[in-house]
C-alpha cells in the first residue's frame, strides 16, 4: 500500500523503519558507504529551506496477523524548489523488480504534475541498478560528477600541516565550527556568488544572498548536520577570497560530506585552494575524533580541483549522475504503461 507520508508526524517505529530499508539499500548498492543511524533523522527527513516543499509516500508491507504494522518497504519523496521537484526513491531490495519503484515515482510525478511544476530531476549513483531504473522511465542523463572518498587512517599528517600553510602572503586562513562569523556573512555570500569552482551539483543550490545564506545554516542545523568553514581571507580588501565547507552529518557521523569549495577568481594562484583544505582535515581530525572518511563531489572538467584533491589522499568512488524528464512526458508514459 502506498500512502502520503508525514515525517514530522510518523510514529518512531516508522523512522526505524525507513532506516532499516535505507541500510538495506546501502548494504547492497554502496557498501563501502557507513550505515545510517536514527539521530535527528526524523529532523533531516522534515526540515527544508524557506520555500521548498518537501512531499513524501511509503510504501507499506501489510501488517502481520497480530496486528503490528508492516515494515516500510520504499520512499519516495519530491523536494519541490525553483521550477523543479528534485526526486529520492528508495525500494527495499527484497522488494524490487516488483514495480513498486516504478509506482512510487508516478505518485510523485502526479503531484509534481498538479502543482505545476515542468521538470523533475534526479541524483542517481553510478553502478547501482537506479541507472536502468530512470532510463527505463525515460529519464535523460544531463551531468555527470565524480564522488571521490578520502580514508583519513591514510592521511599524512605531517605534510598536511605543511600544506596548510602554503598560502601567498596577504592571505589570512580562518576556522570556524558551526559556519561564519555575523561579521563575515556578507562578504562569505559575496564569495559564494562566485560560481565557477563550485564542487556542488547542480540540484543542490549555493546560497548566494546573505539571508539565504543564514537560512541555509540554520536549515542544516535543523536537519542534525553540522557546518564546518574555513575560510581564507584578503587582508588588505577585508574580503573572503577562499572557503571550503564539510558538514558533518549526525546520520552519519563517520564520513563528512564535503560541500562548496571556492576560490574567488582574483585570488587564483596563491595556494589558498590546498591550504584550506588542508586546515580543514586538521581542525575535524580534532573537532570530530569519530571520522573516518570525507566524501566531496567533483564536476570531471575541475581538473584543478581534482589535482588538489589526489594530493590530499581523495580516491575516486563512483560517478555520481544528473538526470531530468520532463513531468508531462513521464505522467503520460507511466499512465500508459499500466
Ligand atoms: C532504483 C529502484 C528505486 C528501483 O526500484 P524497483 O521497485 O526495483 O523498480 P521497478 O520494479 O519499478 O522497475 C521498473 C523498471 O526499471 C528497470 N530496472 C529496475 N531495476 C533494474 C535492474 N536491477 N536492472 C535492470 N533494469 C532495472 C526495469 O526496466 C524495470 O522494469 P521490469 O522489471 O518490468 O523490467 C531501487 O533499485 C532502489 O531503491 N535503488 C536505490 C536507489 C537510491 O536512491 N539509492 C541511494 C542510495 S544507494
Amino acid at each position: 500500500m502506498v500512502r502520503e507520508w508525514d515525517p514530522r508526524t510518523a510514529s518512531s517505529a516508522e523512522i526505524v523503519s525507513l532506516l532499516d530499508t535505507l541500510n538495506a539499500v546501502l548494504a547492497v548498492d554502496l557498501p563501502q558507504d557507513p550505515p545510517w543511524r536514527e539521530s535527528s533523522l526524523r529532523e533531516y527527513l522534515a526540515e527544508v529551506m524557506p520555500g521548498e516543499r518537501r512531499i513524501s509516500w511509503v510504501a507499506q508491507a501489510e501488517p502481520a496477523t497480530d496486528g503490528t504494522p508492516g515494515s516500510l518497504l520504499g520512499q519516495v519523496n519530491v523536494l519541490l524548489l525553483g521550477n523543479i521537484g528534485v526526486l529520492e526513491v528508495l525500494v527495499h531490495p527484497s522488494a524490487r523488480r516488483t514495480g513498486l519503484g516504478r509506482d512510487l515515482v508516478l505518485r510523485a510525478a502526479r503531484r509534481v504534475y498538479q502543482e505545476g511544476f515542468e521538470s523533475i530531476g534526479v541524483e542517481v549513483v553510478g553502478d547501482t541498478p537506479a541507472i536502468a531504473f530512470y532510463e527505463s522511465l525515460g529519464f535523460s542523463r544531463e551531468y555527470v560528477e565524480t564522488r571521490s572518498v578520502l580514508d583519513l587512517s591514510g592521511v599524512d599528517w605531517a605534510e598536511l600541516a605543511e600544506m596548510s600553510t602554503g598560502v601567498g602572503a596577504g592571505y589570512h586562513v580562518e576556522f570556524h565550527p558551526g559556519g561564519p562569523p555575523d561579521e563575515l556573512i556578507e562578504a562569505y555570500a559575496r564569495a559564494k556568488a562566485e560560481i565557477r569552482d563550485i564542487e556542488d551539483g547542480e540540484l543542490r543550490p549555493s546560497s548566494y544572498d546573505s539571508q539565504r545564506l543564514r537560512d541555509s545554516l540554520d536549515c542544516l542545523h535543523r536537519r542534525g548536520m553540522k557546518p564546518y568553514i574555513v575560510l581564507a581571507l584578503h587582508e588588505q580588501s577585508g574580503e573572503v577570497a577562499g572557503l571550503t565547507e564539510v558538514v558533518v552529518p549526525a546520520q552519519h557521523p563517520t564520513r563528512a560530506d564535503q560541500y562548496d569549495t571556492i576560490v574567488v577568481q582574483d585570488h587564483r594562484g596563491y595556494g589558498i585552494d590546498r591550504a584550506i583544505k588542508a586546515r580543514m582535515l586538521m581542525e575535524l581530525r580534532s573537532a570530530e575524533p569519530q571520522l573516518t572518511e570525507v566524501q566531496t563531489w567533483n564536476a570531471q572538467a575541475n581538473e584543478a580541483m581534482l589535482k588538489v584533491n589526489a594530493e590530499l589522499g581523495y580516491r575516486p568512488d563512483r560517478d555520481w549522475c544528473e538526470y531530468s524528464v520532463d513531468v508531462a512526458d513521464l505522467v503520460h508514459r507511466l499512465d500508459n504503461s499500466r
